[in-house]
């Protein structure tokens, strides 16, 4: 059994108190490392605030810290990378890892700032045989498992369509495109077209996050994807909700009482609800899952669900809706420009969010 050598670029502050400026998921990366035993030594960490560091080092046994990664990355020969910083910084942080010599990296959502930026750390990560991973961790969430396992054993039929209502594109929504994704058996996107509002500047891990969205998209396979984000996400009534060609399959369906996973065949007069064993859409648990899963896979050589190629099929979808509220129409895949649709018209003037007090 080989044991890899783990290390973490920014821990953040205080696990317990997360919220929209911090949630410190590195905590949560390093519970999945612990959770995969002694496959796993966690041995350094940087941040650029060394008292966060050193609280990440004192909590998990970790021999050093260092305010800066360029100098972990050459000192430790670490094998698996956990990147936990705000997305602008990912995609060099990346790179920088993979070119540093990391095996695998463990990046957190969304993939980076830009659709270029996010294919380049894809690509420089393949061309070296490093294992990039993005932690999408509903995937490991009993809910979504369950109803994908209800939609292959064709419980509702064919899939046609997927809708789904939540908070916005790209923060929330990487993980809400990347779990379409896993239901529609990763089928590439053909083409997407939405419109956003924003109004009100909505910076969230320093990104821009339209205020409210609509968009619909289709995959290769005619499978259609439908969103509503902000001011109408609670008109779609679910958090996901997989319509097929003989029932429907809610995932967080609206109402107090509602069950977290419910599915309703053709002709059957009630909703069935089904146990998830008290998993919700955020957990317990998931993260660890996840990172259990890239460790095992870079000891079997075998390919983690969270691989850039899934993250990147959702994140293509996420910069093609902003892409097409500029273009004022329908946008067709691959996605044929690099950069950030919403941040480009802030800077250019075209969007003029009013500043948050
Ligand atoms: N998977 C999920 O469900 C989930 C939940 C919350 C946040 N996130 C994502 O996790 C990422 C991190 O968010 P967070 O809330 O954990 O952030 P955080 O602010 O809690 O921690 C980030 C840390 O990075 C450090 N940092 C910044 N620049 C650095 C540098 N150059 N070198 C070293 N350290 C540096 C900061 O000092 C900070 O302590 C974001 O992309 C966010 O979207 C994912």
């Amino acid at each position: 059994m080989s044991t890899f050598r783990v290390g973490f670029i920014g821990t953040g502050k205080d696990p317990d108190k997360p919220g929209r400026t911090g949630y410190a998921m590195a905590y949560q990366h390093a519970a999945g490392y612990r959770a995969a035993g002694e496959k796993c030594q966690m041995v350094a960490c940087a941040d650029l605030v060394r008292e966060r560091a050193e609280a990440f080092a004192e909590r998990f046994g970790l021999d050093r810290v260092y305010t800066d990664y360029h100098e972990m990355l050459a000192a430790e020969e670490l094998d698996i990378v956990s990147v936990c910083t705000w997305p602008h910084l990912h995609e060099q942080m990346v790179v920088d890892c993979a070119e540093a010599g990391a095996r695998a990296i463990h990046c957190e959502k969304p993939m980076a700032s830009t659709w270029g930026g996010a294919k380049r750390m894809a690509r420089v990560c393949q061309e070296k045989g490093v294992r990039l991973t993005f932690n999408h961790m509903r995937r490991f969430g009993r809910p979504f498992r369950l109803a994908k396992e209800l939609l292959d054993a064709g419980e509702i039929g064919r899939l046609q369509r997927i809708e789904s209502g939540f908070g916005n594109l790209y923060d929330y929504g990487s993980h809400n495109f990347d779990m379409c994704g896993y239901f529609n058996d990763q089928v590439p996107g053909e083409w997407v077209i939405a419109q956003i509002d924003y109004t009100k500047e909505a910076l969230i891990f320093g990104a821009h996050n339209e205020n409210a969205a609509l968009a619909l998209w289709k995959y290769a396979n005619g499978v259609c994807g439908y969103t509503a984000t902000g001011l109408g996400h609670d008109v779609v009534g679910a958090h996901q909700r997989l319509i097929g060609e003989e029932g429907v399959i809610e995932v967080g369906p609206a109402g107090e009482r509602a069950p977290m996973l419910r599915i309703r065949r053709t002709g059957d007069a009630h909703w069935e609800a089904i146990d998830c064993g008290g998993e919700h859409c955020h957990g317990p648990g998931y993260h660890e899952r996840g990172v259990v899963q890239i460790v095992q896979c870079l000891e079997d050589g075998t390919t983690s669900e969270l691989c850039a190629a899934n993250a990147l099929q959702a994140t293509e979808i996420i910069f093609a809706c902003w892409e097409s509220s500029r273009r004022r129409g329908i946008v067709h895949l691959p996605l044929d420009v690099d950069d950030n649709a919403l941040a480009a018209m802030v800077e250019s003037g075209e969007l003029k969010p009013a500043a948050r007090s």
